[in-house]
């Protein structure tokens, strides 16, 4: 985020820190619990999912011609390449010979090669190699190679839509302005891990957005150092959240020449309708949530980036540190309560109720429900 930016978060804050206040909704809200067990709803965020533009990575994970990365977008196999000729493409990742992935994980290659009956792609998706290519005649091969998907590169970070008709020209709107200075086109992948949760998927994408939980969830991790004297921005569907360390009380006589560049705490974004990222000091995580296969099912992925590539033990452990304490707080304490939400609004809960200090799941439902209707 840019200095001046950050400045003005942090005097923001400060103010909030002072009053013990923070950025609040008008009134409370409240959602209905077909929102999160119904099948007909849950149908119906599947249509708009599937129609939306999604980030799924950073460009800096495909930033060398001969690059490539696979992403599961619910349930989609992606391919992410950068052939040779420097352009970024996205494709399913399936044989067209009968389907199976051609590309796992990431990594560098000239060539693809299906692990079933090795047949080749180029990074561009052309097929260009057939074992036994005469028992295929009249198969009409010319015409045949992985299918693309609709891709763009907006702040450093890559956007796909899971069908041709996606728009994806310029999915992030106003918020690509601070997500820009992140140097995101830089970040190298380190590591990704999958969670399987027993939620909706709102409720997992809603636990990263207000710090009303802190002093329950996070007594011993999270809320010693973090304050919910916290800001909200919002940029059409999409969003920032900032909350500072405690320790940013230090900055309050100081000169504001004397503040750190980066905001002194975790400044969480949402970027509609999937994906999360969670931007502190020396740590960059992205956090995709999908649905899974019924409305109390989703697939999460947290994965951790790096500002360089990583090549020594000693970065190794670091990054292993810093995915380990992220898992630890994600999965350890947030996911399983809203597994326990989920299973409350299973059993009965009328609905749930969102307080004037949880101001953006006010905003992630107006605009989830405007999405439905649109
Ligand atoms: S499925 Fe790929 S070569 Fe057969
Ligand atoms: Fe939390």
């Amino acid at each position: 985020m840019p200095r001046l930016e950050s400045l003005e978060l942090t005097r923001r804050v400060l103010k909030h820190f002072e009053n013990d206040t923070l950025d609040i909704a008008d009134d409370v809200w409240r959602e209905p619990r077909s929102a999160y067990v119904d099948p007909e709803r849950f149908r119906a965020d599947l249509r708009m999912l599937k129609s939306m533009p999604h980030v799924i990575g950073w460009a800096g994970e495909v930033a060398a011609p001969g690059s490539y990365t696979t992403k599961n977008v619910m349930g989609v196999p992606v391919l992410v390449t950068r052939a040779k000729d420097g352009v970024l493409r996205a494709f399913i990742n399936g044989c067209a010979h009968r389907g199976a992935q051609v590309a796992a994980e990431w990594g560098t290659t000239r060539m693809f090669s299906c692990p079933y009956h090795g047949w080749t792609y180029g990074l561009d998706g052309r097929l260009t190699g057939t074992p036994a290519r005469k028992m295929f005649a009249g198969a009409d091969l010319e015409q045949r190679g992985l299918i693309p998907l609709p891709i763009s590169d907006q702040a450093g970070l890559i956007t796909v839509g899971l069908s041709a008709d996606v728009d994806v020209s310029a999915p992030l709107g106003d918020i690509s302005v601070p997500l820009s200075d992140y140097g995101f086109g830089h970040n190298h992948h380190v590591e990704t891990r999958r969670f399987d949760l027993a939620c909706n998927w709102k409720l997992a994408v809603d636990v990263n957005f207000e710090g009303y939980h802190f002093p329950y969830v996070h007594a011993d991790t999270l809320d010693p150092l973090a304050s919910n004297n916290s800001v909200i921005d919002i940029y059409g569907r999409n969003i920032r959240w900032s909350f500072p360390f405690r320790d940013i009380v230090q900055f309050r006589d100081a000169p504001e020449t004397d503040w750190p560049d980066q905001f002194f705490g975790t400044v969480v974004y949402g970027l509609f309708p999937s994906c999360v990222l969670i931007e502190a000091p020396g740590t960059s995580q992205m956090l995709r949530a999908y649905p899974g296969k019924n409305p109390g099912e989703t697939v999460l992925y947290l994965s951790i980036g790096a500002p360089k590539e990583i090549t020594t033990d000693e970065e190794r452990a670091w990054y292993k540190m810093g995915i380990d304490g992220a898992a630890q707080v994600l999965d350890g304490q947030d996911f399983p309560m809203a597994a326990a939400c989920q299973r409350g609004l299973e059993a009965g809960v009328d609905h749930v109720v969102f307080g004037r200090n949880e101001p953006l799941l006010h905003h992630l439902a107006a605009v989830r429900n405007q999405a439905l209707a649109g």
